[in-house]
């Protein structure tokens, strides 16, 4: 379905000034597969308020199961004033022109913008967004605010991190890449509790892109790493984790459980299945003082049986915790980079390998959608929007 929305239906930048027009890659929230091509003002420095615009021209973008759900109608919200919502939250792009009080980035530096914009909670105020106890979130590309699957964006300098041109390959995963900064940060500092924690051992539950990135940052904290998928190896997602001296165990030959007795104790599990029965198996997994990191986004309203008395009783025998964790601050896009550079430096071009289905150009939106839910052996599906 393709839908050219005329300059006249969206907010007009002034009637004196005729807007220059740019395409975007949008849905209908809550009308399935709505998926097409809108158009849309090209953005303006201008936009933000006190000289803080930063102009971005938009290289690349990722999408993943929140986009697959977005244009399912079964997730995502179009802002107010709009019936379509602008898709694309993993964005990766070039600066074009700040503002005149914009000193943190100049045109020509490379970009990832964060997803969240503050709300009004105490966390909000804080700067950490990623913990808003707003019922209420903004996101961009997802919830009330337009995404990046556009030519251009603007936005403050507080929402936008810098990356190093040398990891310009690789800079579209960072977004997916703070998801798992923020779990992993979290749960260490939870253990504090514990006065001394020297985590030792740690099982990834999940094999595609997160899974692969989580395996990444444990083993850059120099963890002992399992990961469980359901594919038999080999194949690329085995490859990759044993790339990077970690273990691949399928879980139709080692259900977690097992796993745990075979390569445990876990001291710290990280789900990323998209699946929450599984939620259940590991915590029966989770060795005592542990701590479980779910990080699942589950839409649907699936039901289970588990065996309570004996999770609850190991939960509370075993003083183990359970924390779940979603979106993430600029504090953990700064930490992406960094384990991005250090990621280089002890795997080179590991992080490329992840990057395995291109799109090129916004009006092949049908195309990204349709690897995104149907090729074999993805990992990382990407709209390349423009040439650097
Ligand atoms: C995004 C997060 C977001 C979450 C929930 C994920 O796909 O990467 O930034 O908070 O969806 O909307
Ligand atoms: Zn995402």
């Amino acid at each position: 379905m393709t839908r050219i929305l005329e300059s006249s239906d969206a907010p007009s930048a002034g009637a004196d000034t005729k807007p220059q027009l740019m395409k975007a890659i949008a849905v209908f929230p809550g009308r399935p597969d709505s998926v097409h091509l809108a158009q849309l003002p090209k953005p303006r420095v201008s936009d933000i308020p006190g000289g803080r615009g930063v102009l971005v021209k938009v290289l690349r973008v990722g999408v993943d199961g929140t986009d697959k759900e977005i244009n399912a109608a079964e997730y995502g919200a179009a802002p107010e004033g709009y019936d379509f919502l602008v898709t694309g939250h993993e964005s990766f792009g070039r600066v074009e022109a700040v503002g005149e009080n914009v000193t943190e980035l100049r045109p020509g530096d490379y970009v990832v913008a964060t997803v969240r914009r503050p709300g009004k909670s105490l966390y909000d105020l804080i700067g950490t967004y990623d913990m808003t106890t707003d019922d209420t979130y903004f996101e961009r590309g997802i919830n009330l605010r337009h995404g990046y699957l556009t030519e251009y964006y603007v936005d403050d300098p507080e929402y936008i991190v810098k990356v190093p041109a040398g990891l310009k390959q690789v800079g579209v995963l960072l977004e997916p890449l703070t998801v798992v900064e923020k779990g992993i940060t979290q749960a260490y500092e939870i253990q504090r509790r514990l006065r001394v924690w020297r985590p030792r051992r740690a099982a990834v539950v999940g094999a595609g892109t997160v899974g692969l990135l989580a395996t990444l940052v444990l083993r850059l904290r120099g963890l002992e790493v399992t990961t469980f998928g359901r594919t038999p190896r080999p194949y690329l997602n085995s490859d990759l984790v044993e790339a990077l001296g970690a273990r691949y165990e399928t879980t139709v030959d080692l259900p977690l459980v097992e796993g745990a007795r075979k390569h445990g104790p876990f001291d710290l599990i990280f789900e990323a299945t998209g699946f929450s029965p599984i939620a259940f198996e590991a915590m029966q997994a989770l060795g005592k003082n542990g701590v479980l990191v779910l990080s699942s986004v589950t839409g649907g309203d699936r039901k289970v049986e588990i065996p309570s008395d004996r999770i609850n009783l190991e939960f509370v025998l075993g003083n183990k915790v359970m924390v779940g964790t979603v979106n993430a601050n600029r504090e953990y896009f700064e930490t992406g980079v960094r384990d991005m550079a250090h990621s280089e430096a002890d795997y080179p071009g590991w992080l490329a390998r992840l990057l395995t289905h291109p799109v090129k150009g916004l009006e092949n939106y049908a195309e990204l959608f349709d690897k995104l839910t149907h090729a074999k052996g993805a990992i990382k599906v990407y709209m390349q929007v423009a040439e650097d």
